[in-house]
């Protein structure tokens, strides 16, 4: 995730620039530029490495202005977070700010490059200046024309904003699978990824649609489909105050960001699965048949939410891989002498890339000869830097001190992870691969039902919410969620919970039941399901009240259940994407009725740096 916003006007626009990207901070703030063509018509481009406040301070240093420009900040995910890779990109005519992920870029790029094209960056973002600048060396004869081929030859998602310096009073504006928004003003007209970014300049947007492209002046604004053809698109009137905006009108970040996961999973699985060949691609790790079938074992580090995952990918790899796997909470596995060789794999998993347990882990593990691998959500991150091969999620900056939409992209890494083991070492059959990945990619959808109703959320909350602790049950790849589900409730409520095996509940927990304890089962129709529903028997002939997270449909567990979360139906694998998004409700939902700070919890840091 970027945050790129645009101006054409008849005023100067750096501060509305810098003002801009300072309310798109929460999509991203590795790095950051602003371009504008100054009153000479020479554009300008200032770009630094860092914080927002690096840019500002940068130009400061030289100011200039203009009524035309674009800014961006950054969040990696092609290309190390420098000044070199920070957009904007001028190449020849033209400057481009992108959002997204150009899945070919690396073979549009050799083939520039073997006409003679030199690149400045790493990032696959200069490809598409190059492009259009191509374009119009070679007769497109316009910014439109030029970009609308460019497009052509482009597969992946992305949000642009292009200027061209032989005609420095436009914006050209395009969209596909990264957010858009337009507005008009006064003698004016906005770019932005979001509505914060121009929200106090007007209220008057326009929400491109995927395909879209558009023209901007001061006193036009032209609307194209994917087809060329111009086209209206309503102009929306937005309420919001700027504060909500941030939140795109959620009460929290978290909420957004729970929201957001559907989105985030397409982005993390974009380009890496192929359903018609069964095959999962995934170079960055450097993994290949003979690695594979050398191992002797994989041990997961990490810590918290991120433990949970690496439980997940436990399950995940030895049902499909048949490769044996460690998980190891990353504070114990660096203080335990832990046996490994050059044959074991050690995988961090880890949001911020900057967890010091987790990081003492990994380098520990490198010390004893294993491999090392980590799967971060920060690119260039400690963890990532100092890892062999790293595996980005792209959950994108996640503000929410409590983690969603990195757990969930955490795990669909995993998943692919799981798949690539399985294939490369033969276990796994291309079919039943593909049937898994086609799981995988219907999961965003499944996860959009989910979000759809919350209303049995907001009766839990007021049904339970004054419980003092609370039970959580599940197994087999359950039993990670039942842990993260009860980690979710204790960290944003205050509330004790326990996360347990459903198995094991009868070797001592079973004491605790009773009318004041809520047990929420995690009891999908699985391979385990039976065996989980005696659980919840034993529970309820105990006077236990269960809440209960089953699948669409299952009325005999809804019959048993004092209230019943259905699930849509999926296969085992893919099943803990889908409980999860309800133990996330389940704790946002009773935190927000207790009035907790749901986005910043007590005590709580987004990054544990230090032991
Ligand atoms: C998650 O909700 C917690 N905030 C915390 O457990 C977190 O998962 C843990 O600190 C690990 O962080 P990392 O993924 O950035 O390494």
């Amino acid at each position: 995730m970027c945050g790129i916003v645009g101006f054409v006007g008849n005023t100067p626009c750096s501060s509305l620039l810098l003002d801009g990207l300072r309310r798109l901070e929460y999509r991203g703030y590795d790095s950051a530029g602003i371009a504008i063509a100054d009153d000479t018509g020479q554009v300008r481009i200032c770009r630094a490495e860092g914080k927002l406040t690096r840019l500002e301070e940068a130009f400061r240093a030289e100011p200039f202005d203009g009524t035309v420009g674009l800014g961006h900040t950054r969040w990696a995910t092609h290309g190390r977070p420098t000044e070199s890779n920070a957009h904007p990109h001028r190449v020849g005519r033209v400057i481009v700010a992108h959002n997204g992920i150009i899945e070919n870029y690396l073979e549009l790029k050799e083939a520039l490059q073997r006409q003679g094209r030199h690149f400045s960056s790493e990032t696959d973002t200069e490809v598409v200046a190059h492009l259009i600048d191509e374009a119009l060396a070679t007769g497109a004869d316009s910014l439109k024309e030029a970009t609308w081929r460019a497009l052509d030859r482009i597969e992946g998602s992305y949000a642009l904003v292009v200027m061209e310096t032989e005609n420095p009073d436009e914006l050209l504006v395009a969209r596909h699978a990264s957010p858009m928004v337009i507005a008009h003003g006064d003698g004016c007209a906005f770019a932005a990824s979001d509505v914060p970014a121009v929200l106090s300049h007007t209220r008057d947007f326009v929400f491109l649609e995927d395909g879209d492209t558009a023209l901007l002046r001061a006193d036009e604004i032209s609307i194209f489909d994917a087809d060329h053809r111009p086209v209206d698109r309503p102009i929306k009137r937005i309420s919001w105050d700027p504060i909500s905006a941030e939140k795109q009108g959620y009460k929290h970040f978290m909420l957004k960001e729970i929201y957001e996961q559907p989105a985030r999973i397409v982005d993390t699985l974009r380009g890496r699965v192929s359903v018609d060949r069964g095959e999962v691609h995934l170079p960055e790790l450097g993994l290949d048949a003979d690695t594979v079938a050398a191992l002797d074992k994989i041990v997961f580090v990490a810590c918290g939410t991120s433990y949970f995952a690496a439980q997940i990918g436990k399950y995940l790899i030895e049902e499909v891989a048949r490769v044996p796997v460690e998980t190891e909470l990353a504070s114990e596995f660096r203080y335990r002498n832990p046996i490994l060789s050059e044959n074991t794999l050690a995988i961090a998993i880890s949001q911020s890339g900057e967890t010091a347990d987790t990081l003492a882990a990994i380098r520990e593990a490198k010390e004893r000869g294993a491999r090392t691998v980590c799967i971060c959500n920060v690119i260039e991150s400690t963890i990532a830097r100092e890892s062999d091969g790293v595996l980005y999620t792209h959950a994108g900056p996640e503000i929410g001190v409590a983690s969603t939409k990195a757990f969930t992209t955490q795990v669909a890494a995993v998943s692919m992870l799981a798949l690539l083991l399985g294939r490369l070492n033969g276990r796994l059959e291309s079919d039943r691969a593909q049937e898994l990945i086609e799981a995988l990619r219907e999961i965003p959808a499944h996860m959009e039902t989910l979000l759809q109703d919350v209303d049995v959320y907001e009766r839990i909350a007021r049904q339970y919410s004054q419980a003092t602790s609370f039970l959580y049950l599940g197994r087999g790849n359950q039993f990670p969620i039942a842990a993260e589900g009860a980690l979710k409730l204790k960290e944003i409520s205050y509330i004790h919970a326990e996360g347990y095996a459903a198995g094991e509940m009868k070797h001592g927990p079973i004491a605790l039941i009773d009318r004041e304890l809520p047990v929420v089962v995690l009891c999908p129709k699985n391979a385990v399901y039976e065996k989980t529903f005696s659980n919840v028997e034993e529970v309820k002939a105990r006077g236990g009240r269960i809440i209960a997270i089953g699948t669409d449909g299952d009325h005999r567990l809804q019959n048993l259940a004092d209230v019943m979360i259905p699930l849509p139906d999926a296969p085992d694998f893919v099943q803990p994407l889908l409980s999860v998004v309800a133990v996330q409700l389940i704790a946002y939902y009773i935190a927000d009725f207790k009035g907790t700070d749901v986005d910043q919890p007590r005590n709580l840091a987004k990054s544990v740096t230090v032991e």
